[in-house]
């Protein structure tokens, strides 16, 4: 019988493949990427203030003066969101022109990345 024959074939390779073992697809998987933490405007201005980063920046909307680091009203205009972050979790990759590497601490060791969110956020919000 054909119908025999199908079934005998169906089932040694159902055999041959390990035993039988049930591999279910696990189908379109959606939104289970773990996302960076959207930052908060507000936690990354009290954070300006709080970690010392007005000691050196002057920045507006934090009402700071420092003069250590370049002015972020100005040296930020027209850079992204990624130089941001890159300029506070590794300030010696690229310097703002005009200044020495080594002087901004390395904050990537200091803060945790929603802190870091944060802070890009706040500061690239300051530069529309
Ligand atoms: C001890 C002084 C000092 C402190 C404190 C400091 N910075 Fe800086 N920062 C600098 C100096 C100097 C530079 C320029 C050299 C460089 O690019 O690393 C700089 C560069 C930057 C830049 C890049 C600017 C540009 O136009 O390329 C950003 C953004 C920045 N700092 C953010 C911060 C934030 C946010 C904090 C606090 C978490 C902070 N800094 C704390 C001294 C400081």
């Amino acid at each position: 019988m054909r119908r025999a024959g199908l079934i005998v074939i169906f089932a040694t390779l159902l055999v041959g493949c390990g035993g039988g073992e049930t591999v279910s697809p696990t189908g379109e998987v959606e939104g289970t990427l773990p996302k960076a933490a959207a930052g908060n405007p507000a936690q990354g201005k009290a954070l300006f203030t709080s970690q010392g980063c007005g000691g050196c920046h002057a920045l507006k909307a934090a009402g700071t003066k420092g003069a250590i680091g370049p002015n972020l009203d100005q040296s930020l205009k027209g850079k992204d969101e990624a130089y941001i972050r890159e300029s506070i979790v590794d300030p010696n990759a690229k310097l703002a022109s005009g200044f020495q590497p080594g002087i901004m601490p390395n904050y990537g060791e200091q803060l945790d990345s929603k802190q870091v969110a944060d802070l890009v956020v706040f500061l690239s919000k300051q530069q529309s």
